[in-house]
This record gives C-alpha cells, structure tokens and sequence, in this order.
C-alpha cells in the first residue's frame, strides 16, 4: 500500500488505472470503514481511501479540534487488509490552498435532520466529497448506511450534477451489543458506554411497532424520544422517514419502504444510527 499526500502524486499514479474503488474517510478507522474497503475491493482493481478531517463540515461549535487523528494506526489497519492500494492522506494545504470560496448548495434534503441540527454539515460535506471525486476520479464510490442522509445526498450529488461515479452502500456494522460503531464512541465514558445501546435499542422498538402495524408515527417518534430523554439522553430527532425521499413517511399503506433515523447526545457525545423499516402488505 502506498501513502501519497499530495494530489500530482496521487493523479500521477491513478492516470492508467480504469477501475478505481474510493472509499472516503475521515480516518480513526474501524471495522465499519473496513467493510468499505472490503466492497469496493469486490467491484474495482484498485482501492483507494482518503483520511481528511474535513474542517469545512464542522460547526465552529463542534469537535473539529478534538476528533481523533490517528494517521500511523489508520495506515497499518488498511496496509493489514492486503486490499488497499493507496491511501490518500492530504493536509489542509492540499485540499484547501486557499479559502474554499466555491461551496456546493446541497438539495433541501440536507436541510432535514442532521441538517437541522448541523447547519452547513452537507455543503461541506458535498464540497470535499466533489473535489475528492475530481482529484481520484473513482468509478465507484462506498459510503456506509451508518450516515443514511449523507449516502442519499451523495447519490443525488452524483446524479444531478452529472458525476461518472456509481455509489455503491454498505449495511452499518456494530458491536456486539449492537452500538454502531463510530470513531466518536471513543468520547464516551465508561458508563455511557453502557447506556449508548439504547438508542439501537429505542429504534429497534420503533421499527418493531411499524413492523407490527402501528401506523401512529408521531406517537411512535413521541415515545421513543421520552424514553431516551428519560435515561438523560439530549434528544435530537427520532424520525420515520421514506426512504427513498428521506421525507416524514406518510400513514398510508403505500410507503412500504421507511427507515428510521435517530441522533442523540450522551454526555459530550452525539450518536446517530438508523434501520430500514419494511411494510409487507
Ligand atoms: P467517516 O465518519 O470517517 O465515515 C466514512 C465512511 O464510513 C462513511 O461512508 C460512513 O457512513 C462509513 N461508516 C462509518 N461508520 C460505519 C459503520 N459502523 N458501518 C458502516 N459504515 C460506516 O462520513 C465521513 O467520514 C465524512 O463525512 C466523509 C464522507 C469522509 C466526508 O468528509
């Protein structure tokens, strides 16, 4: 595997490569990236991933300055897949030379949910995965389910600007008590450690009642929120969403396909996780 941190390197070494995999990152790499990695080895000759903490998609609030930088152990973990061909590790310097003046707009999609409460969250998200995409000209990019809204913005990035990468999407992967794994669950303590399963758990109740029937989804999301509340979680959303849309699922039978979304803080640490929900009629 190699390390290439600046982009003439990177393109250089890409130019007679016709089946590129992409797995972008912001590093702290667990087996949820790994599964990734391990997709995009199945569909293309050569893998690459990126490890950039993208400062542009955090708040001036949030946790830019403490999110793990781990770049050695991150190296080593991919080097022991034996299916990485490249990591792309730039500074800042690299990717933001300048001010990025130039920002992408994203739809009002990335207004809901996560862009609610990260306002900005996937113009710079979109920003840095568009000039990733130029810089490595992927045909395939994989993103994880983990981060449902950022996989559905990504798939409407590609087809709405005409962007010659399939996105290919990957199951979240968990712990054995269900947590989804997260380079932020590094955060918690021990305690909260312990209590973080819930919020998997509350879904997982959410996804069961719709499964069986329920069709009151305000009531659904309402409850689910005080129970987390109740055990001294700072509640962002619960929401049952079309998947497709990502908008409120109405309480008519025909939105068979639903996914529930939840994000939530413990202490100093905000989780998000989500399962798709499936209506047989
Ligand atoms: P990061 O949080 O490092 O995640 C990189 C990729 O790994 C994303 O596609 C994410 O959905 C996936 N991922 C994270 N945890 C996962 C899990 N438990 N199971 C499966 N996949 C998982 O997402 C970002 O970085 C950034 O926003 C990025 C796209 C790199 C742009 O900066």
């Amino acid at each position: 595997m190699e390390i290439i941190s600046d982009i003439a390197s990177l393109r250089a070494r890409l130019a007679h490569e016709s089946s590129i995999g992409f797995v972008p990152t912001m590093g702290n790499l667990h087996e949820g990236h790994l599964s990734l990695v391990r997709a995009a080895q199945q569909k293309t000759a050569c893998v690459v991933v990126s490890i950039f903490v993208n400062r542009l998609q955090f708040a001036p609030a949030e946790d830019f300055d403490q999110y793990p930088r781990t770049l050695a152990d991150d190296c080593k973990l991919l080097e022991d897949q034996g299916v990485v061909h490249i990591a792309f590790a730039p500074g800042e310097e690299t990717l933001y030379p300048v001010k990025q003046e130039f920002v992408l707009d994203p739809p009002p999609v990335a207004d809901t949910l996560e862009g609610q409460f990260r306002p900005g969250f996937f113009r710079g998200v979109s920003t840095v995965v568009l000039k990733l995409f130029n810089i490595v000209q992927p045909r395939v990019a994989v993103f994880g389910k983990k981060d449902y809204q950022q996989l559905h913005i990504m798939r409407k990035l590609v087809q709405q600007l005409n962007v010659p990468v399939e996105i290919a999407a990957v199951d979240t992967v968990r712990a054995p008590d269900n947590l989804a794994l997260s380079s932020r669950n590094r955060y918690l303590t021990h305690a909260e450690r312990a209590e973080a399963t819930r919020l998997y758990r509350v879904l997982s109740q959410v996804k069961q009642s719709v499964e069986c029937g329920s069709r009151n989804f305000h009531e659904l999301e309402k409850n689910a929120m005080e129970i987390l509340r109740d055990r001294g979680w700072d509640v962002d959303y619960i929401a049952i969403r079309h998947r497709d849309t990502l908008m409120p699922a109405s309480e008519c039978a025909e939105d068979i396909d639903m996914v529930v979304l939840g994000a939530a803080r413990l202490g100093k640490t905000r989780l998000i996780d989500n399962l798709e929900v499936s209506i047989k009629n």
